[in-house]
């Protein structure tokens, strides 16, 4: 047996742990209602202070901890705990269920690792699964393996409720709204109350929204997956991924594929993390509002088709986004008439990086067909809104489609 092999059972709420200001392992969720999502996000998973401590306690770098006698929890060896993950998670959980006794938030290495957690720890040989056809483009990878497994896959579309039409007898419904690239949007609430009627479990991979934008867990869903790579984190130097439950025994196989597959964030990961959602709330709702300006500046434009973003009132997903989202997201899609026009707006822009990802405070943007994962057309633009002046942005981003057409 491997060190701490029997570490799931192991932990000791409440008690006092080294890097932690005394506040011991709490992944359980504080009861923050009637609090404002910028003061939850400036307090979030916060120790009681502690005289002469900082803050935020520093990362603990820790293969191992000292040990002595019965091998005890809260920590033990270093891939199963550690303290500096133990307040991430205190500080996700509490911006995603907010005052929802039980949830527990698990922080995983990447978004994948996240969302493989709870795919591959949920479903066995035989189960069905629904997976959105029009979601992150590592999907139909996962598909492949989730089939090389025995389990039937089978994929809708987000927008459009169809489903519905293929839930029968499925195990776990996976949702991802808004949809990357695409950002189409689905009635959360809704289909997580045809999925229970029907005995599956709901996953809400919520990227795109971060927590300050939607909380999938109110809305009926029984995991919240996310990428912290993006919006949530901000600054595109970290991977990250989290998931957050509110079943004790489906967090706990999540928790034990975490410790078989080792897809956990390092210590360093982990506190640049925590320390970026101090600003969560003024990111989001910057990029949000300029996200906004971007794409009514760009309604105006002939050559620009096929424009998304959910917080444009007449966005088809609007209805149902302005329904079950509190803020629409930082990324804006459309299409450019040609391969060869959206890559000249992309050398003409001067304050957007020609990058992939989403949610930084600096601007990117790319053309998504350049990776052939997306079933889009090859002017297909992403632009990913950051935290630049609105009007700056807006200029550059109008200089470059003029320059485009030149
Ligand atoms: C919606 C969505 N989910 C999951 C992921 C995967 O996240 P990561 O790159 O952190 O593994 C991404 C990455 O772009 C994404 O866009």
């Amino acid at each position: 047996m491997s060190e701490s092999a029997t570490g799931d059972g192991n932990r000791t709420p409440g008690e006092a742990a080294p890097g932690t200001g005394g506040a011991g392992r709490v992944t359980r969720v504080a009861h923050a209602a009637g609090t404002g999502d910028g003061t939850r996000a400036v307090r979030a998973g916060l120790p009681e202070p502690v005289k002469y401590e900082p803050t935020l306690p520093g990362p603990v770098f820790a293969a191992h901890f000292h040990l002595p006698g019965d091998p005890t929890g809260p920590y033990t060896y270093g891939r199963d705990e550690n303290p500096t993950w133990t307040l991430l998670e205190r500080a996700v959980g509490e911006l995603e269920a907010p005052g929802l006794d039980g949830a527990e938030t698990l922080v995983f290495a990447s978004g994948m690792a996240a969302i493989s957690a709870v795919l591959f720890s949920q479903l066995r040989t035989g189960d069905v699964c629904v997976l959105p056809d029009d979601g992150y483009q590592a999907l139909p990878l996962v598909r492949a393996q989730l089939e090389a497994y025995g389990i039937e896959v089978r994929t809708a579309p987000t927008g459009g409720d169809a489903q519905l039409d293929v839930l029968d007898g499925a195990k776990l419904l996976w949702i991802e709204s808004p949809s990357n690239p695409g950002l189409d949007v689905c009635d959360i609430r809704r289909l997580a109350e045809a999925a229970h009627a029907r005995g599956a479990l709901v996953a809400v991979d919520n990227t795109l929204a971060t927590p300050l934008g939607q909380r999938p867990l109110e809305l009926g869903a029984d995991f919240a997956v996310a990428s912290g790579t993006k919006q949530l984190t901000g600054h595109g130097d970290v991977l990250l991924g989290y998931v957050v439950g509110r079943d004790s025994e489906a967090m706990a196989s999540v928790r034990r594929w975490r410790k078989i597959v080792g897809a956990i964030p390092g210590p360093m990961e982990a506190w640049l993390a925590h320390r970026s959602l101090a600003t969560l709330q003024m990111r989001v709702d910057r990029q949000c509002a300029t996200a906004l300006a971007v794409a009514e500046a760009l309604r105006e434009r002939p050559e620009v088709t096929g424009l998304r973003y959910p917080g444009l009132p007449d966005d088809p997903s609007h209805k149902v986004a302005a329904r079950q989202m509190r803020r629409f997201g930082c990324v804006v899609s459309f299409k450019l008439p040609t391969r060869a026009r959206a890559d000249r707006f992309l050398d003409a822009l001067r304050l957007v990086d020609d990058a992939t990802s989403f949610g930084g405070v600096r601007s990117t943007a790319e053309r998504r067909g350049r990776w052939g994962g997306d079933a889009v057309p090859e002017g297909f633009i992403r632009l990913s809104v950051g935290a630049e002046d609105p009007e700056d942005l807006v200029a550059d981003v109008l200089r470059a489609l003029d320059a485009a057409a030149a």
